[in-house]
Formats: C-alpha cells, structure tokens, sequence
C-alpha cells in the first residue's frame, strides 16, 4: 500500500471535516498524519486521491466512512497507572472521599471520559478492589459504576476484549504498581488477560464528547486524561462546561498531568496534592 500525498487544499477540507465530527485539530504541520492515516482508507475504497475522498465526504457520507475516518485520526497513546502519582492521590484522597461524601443510598459514579485501550477504567477498577481486598477501603466495589467512554471504535474494542500484548504490558506497571500486574492478569500464550472482575464494574460505551451529556448521567468524579489537548479553546470551554454541569455537588475533576484548565473556565477550584491537581466543583 502506498502512502497518497494531500495537496493543501485538501487538506484544508479533511482539517475542517475532522474537527466538525470529532473536535480533534489537525495543524499544517501535521499534513502527515492525514497522509499516513488515511492512505488506507483510500485505499480500500480502490481511491487514488484525497479529493476522490473530500468528494464523498461533502455530501451525505456513509456513517461507516466517517467513523472510520474519525477512528483513524485518534491518537489512542496510553498505559497502565499513567504518571503514576495521580493513582496515589485518586487511591488515598479520592476514593476515600467519596465514599464518605456520596450517599449511601446511591453509587459511586466515575467516568473515563477518554478510556482509549482501557487502560485507565481498569487502573480505577483495580485501585478500588485492592484497596477494598487489604480492608482499607470500606466499600465494595459493586459500590462503584465506572462509564469508560470513546470516540475511537477499534480502542473500546480493545478496551472490552481486557486482552493486551506484550508491549502495552510493559508500560506503566513501575515498581509502585507492580504488585498489580501480578495479582490482576493473567499470562496466555497470545495475549495477557484482564482479571474479568475487574470489568464488573465498568460500563464501556462509545461516545462523542461533541454531544450533550444528559444520557450519561451525573458523576462524583470525572477523568478527562490527554485528550483537550486535541481540540480548540472554544470546544475545550464548552466541554468544561459541559463537565461542570455533570458533576454531583462535590465532584471532582482530573486533567492529564501536564494539563491545566483554561483560566476562563469557570465553576472549578483547584486542590494541589504533591504534583497531582484535583478539580473541585465549586458550589453555584
Ligand atoms: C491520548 S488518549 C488518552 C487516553 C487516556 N485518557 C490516558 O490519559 O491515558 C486520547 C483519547 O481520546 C479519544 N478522543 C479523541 N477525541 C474524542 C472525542 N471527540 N470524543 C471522545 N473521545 C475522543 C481518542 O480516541 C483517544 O482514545
């Protein structure tokens, strides 16, 4: 398969495409990515130019095309325990948090609001059955709901199979973590398996965070991980908003740790633990 060029103007076209569909900016700078991402599609499709697939796009396209495209163009880079010291801060000041905080008569909603791979619902999950099983933790974890959400069809696919190879097993489990691997997974020829326990308390689901919330529904805590990174300071104050609006009295909110929120964003106050910033929503 070779890989087509896209001349400028193409590309201008797929640019504002992806962003209306998925929020995501693809900079000049990264004509590239389009280039190496969807030669495939094209290819498929027995195409030999973007503007074959800039003719589709404009009118009424297949929704098969544009998942496709929009699968194509996510970046879905992540790991086990990723940065490691926010799992420290969500297991000794989060978690015990809300469970005192969130009424009994309810559970404790979470949301992976960029799941990708998995890899972040299932940290959360084992975070909430270790500290459970060592009785530090005094809820069980049928307490807890985790919504682990995403665009990207082929990441959730891989996010539900909990079936992983070599390469991703070898990211994230540092020493602090390591117990973890040994206890929740389980070595197959092919592949390392997820201990299924662990998914008994996920719900995963593909969603677009372009959409509106309400289906959803209300959460005590929310994770939206290295993915504002990808979209334009207006979407990023709608989604903010967005997510304030989702939050129970007393959520919290975590970004990737080399993210911070917009200043205008309003409705968050933020709470420094060592290098970790948690979120708070302010009350109206
Ligand atoms: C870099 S990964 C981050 C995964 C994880 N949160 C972490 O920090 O390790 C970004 C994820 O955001 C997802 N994504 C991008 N745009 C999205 C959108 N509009 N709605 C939902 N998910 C989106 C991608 O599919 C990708 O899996």
């Amino acid at each position: 398969m070779t890989i087509i060029t896209v001349s400028l103007n193409e590309f201008k076209e797929l640019q504002y495409f992806i962003e209306k569909e998925c929020g995501i900016q693809v900079g000049e700078n990264k004509k590239y990515l389009i280039e190496t991402r969807l030669s495939r599609i094209l290819f498929d499709l027995k195409m030999t130019s973007f503007t074959e697939l800039v003719n589709k796009l404009k009118f009424a396209p297949p929704k098969e095309l544009v998942t496709k495209i929009v699968d194509a163009m996510t970046t879905n880079e992540t790991l086990w325990f990723r940065d490691s010291h926010p799992w420290i801060v969500f297991r000794d000041i989060i978690l015990p948090r809300m469970v005192t905080e969130v009424p009994q008569t309810r559970k404790i909603r979470i949301w992976s609001a960029a799941c990708s791979t998995g890899q972040e619902p299932y940290t959360i999950s084992m975070l909430i059955k270790e500290q459970h099983r060592r009785g530090i933790l005094k809820a069980a974890p049928e307490r807890f709901e985790i919504i682990a959400t995403d665009i990207s069809p082929s990441a959730l696919f891989l996010a539900m199979s909990g079936r992983y190879d070599n390469i991703s097993m070898k990211r994230g489990f540092v020493d602090e973590w390591l117990e973890y691997r040994t206890r929740y997974f389980k070595d197959n020829e092919r592949f390392t398996e997820i201990n299924p326990e662990l998914k008994k308390i996920i719900k995963f689901k593909r969603f677009n965070l372009l959409d509106p919330f309400f289906e959803l529904g209300t959460f005590d805590f929310v994770l939206l991980r290295n993915v504002a990174i990808y979209f334009s300071k207006e979407f990023k104050i709608e989604l903010f908003s967005k997510i304030n609006k989702s939050l129970n009295t007393g959520g919290m909110l975590m970004l990737g740790s080399s993210e911070t929120l917009l200043p205008e964003i309003p409705g968050f106050k933020p709470s420094m633990h060592n290098r970790t910033t948690v979120y708070l929503k302010e009350a109206p």
